[in-house]
């Protein structure tokens, strides 16, 4: 049983904003009242932030892919869905643009769906799946040869209604949660090579996020386990990992999962990675320990992955400057060289193919610019920091 496209969409729509507000809320978020994300494509009369500088490069093809070593996956998120419903996208995938397609197809190895495998996507209804857009990008995948990150089934953001207003018992949510587990899992079996099976399940102080994780509050850190074990019964091949913010250096946050891994992994629980997402801000310093933070999870057995990559900054009417457009090129530099250095990182995701789908100007009042690519897909000075790194090997 399918609602109709409008019901659903504006249902979606409302729970893209809400979405919007609490993650803005969590992720420090100056005001809620973040301004639109620019139009995908658009630049028309727009300022064009790289007035002033010699003229950008378009993305040069296939030279990400053919810089990077045999054994790193390069992913990049594909847009649709979540802020993508208030903007100029709808309901679609960016993929419905050739251009677009191509360029994912042609410069990386790896895509993650930035919103299809959520809840509130393929579970609108309690009884239903709907899996019609993970399959398309499931299949563009095959199709070109890149292997999928799964993102992701155990969350406190973009759940449906029906899962989080509390009608459902113990026993029911907890069969909802198995039941989504095994047939989301089970579904993409041997086409989904890694999973985030557990996402920001501690808040920023390392707290277990047991106020607005709907599953920790009502069962504790116990459910996690279950999760992996679901997923790994539904897919044995695929790997399973958790994944956060903010933990790309060493402190209170990162040594909470390296406490926990340590005990899911003592309990036999199949968890087999870890997944830090790289969402940095150049507010902050740059995560001058991630290398050494990589390798103690990789020490654990563990593999390692950067997630959700982007760098933030300062943009005024969307415009950021030259010398911050330089200066990003570092933050990308110290994720990547991070996990170029340790051997079990084999996969590097951005988080967007370029700013004119960035979930960052949506989100945070006042940022922007975070991608590798302009919004024309010129390329940025991190983008080519990247391919010199890249070039030089592990
Ligand atoms: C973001 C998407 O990019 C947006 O389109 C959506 O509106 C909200 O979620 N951490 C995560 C991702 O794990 O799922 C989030 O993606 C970004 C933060």
């Amino acid at each position: 049983m399918r609602r109709t496209r409008n019901s659903r969409s504006a249902r979606l729509r409302f729970a893209a904003l809400a979405t919007a507000l609490a993650l803005g809320a969590a992720l420090g978020a100056c005001s809620p009242g973040a301004p639109s994300a620019p139009s995908p494509g658009t630049s028309g009369d727009e300022a064009d932030p790289q007035d002033g500088a010699a003229s950008p490069a378009p993305l040069p093809s296939g030279e990400l892919v053919s810089a990077s070593p045999d054994d790193l996956r390069l992913g990049v998120a594909v847009a649709g869905g979540g802020h993508h419903l208030e903007t100029g996208l709808g309901s679609g995938t960016a993929l419905a643009d050739e251009t677009y397609a191509s360029l994912v197809a042609e410069n990386f190895t790896s895509l993650s769906p930035e919103n299809q495998l959520k809840w509130e996507w393929l579970r609108p209804e309690r009884e239903t799946f709907d899996f019609a857009a993970a399959d398309e990008l499931v299949a563009f995948a095959q199709e070109h040869g890149l292997a999928v990150r799964g993102h992701t089934l155990f969350w406190h953001s973009q759940n449906p209604a029906w899962l989080t207003s509390g009608e459902l018992d113990d026993d029911e949510l907890r069969e909802v949660l198995r039941e989504h587990v095994e047939t989301v899992v089970g579904r993409y079996a041997g086409q989904i090579e890694q999973w985030d099976v557990a996402n920001e399940i501690f808040e920023d102080q390392a707290r277990l996020r047991t106020r607005d994780n709907p599953f920790l509050g009502r069962f504790g850190v116990e459910i996690v386990a279950d999760v992996f074990r679901w997923a790994h019964e539904a897919d044995p091949e695929a790997l399973l990992f958790l994944n956060d913010y903010a933990i790309e250096s060493i402190g209170p946050k990162s040594d909470a999962y390296f406490e926990l891994v340590q005990e899911l992994l003592a309990d036999g629980v199949p968890v087999h990675g870890m997944g830090f997402q790289g969402h940095l801000s150049m507010k902050y310093p740059k995560p001058g320990d991630m290398r050494e933070n990589l390798e103690r999870f990789a020490e654990l057995g563990l593999e390692v992955a950067v997630t959700e990559a982007d760098v933030r900054m300062a943009v005024e009417d969307g415009v950021a400057s030259p010398e911050d457009l330089a200066a990003q090129a570092g933050y990308y530099e110290v994720m990547l060289d991070a996990c170029l250095e340790v051997d079990s990182c084999r996969s590097f995701t951005v988080w967007g193919l370029s700013d004119a789908f960035s979930w960052v100007p949506f989100f945070f009042a006042g940022e922007g610019a975070a991608t590798l690519l302009d919004e024309e897909y010129r390329v940025k000075p991190a983008y080519v920091a990247l391919v010199d790194r890249l070039a030089t090997g592990r």
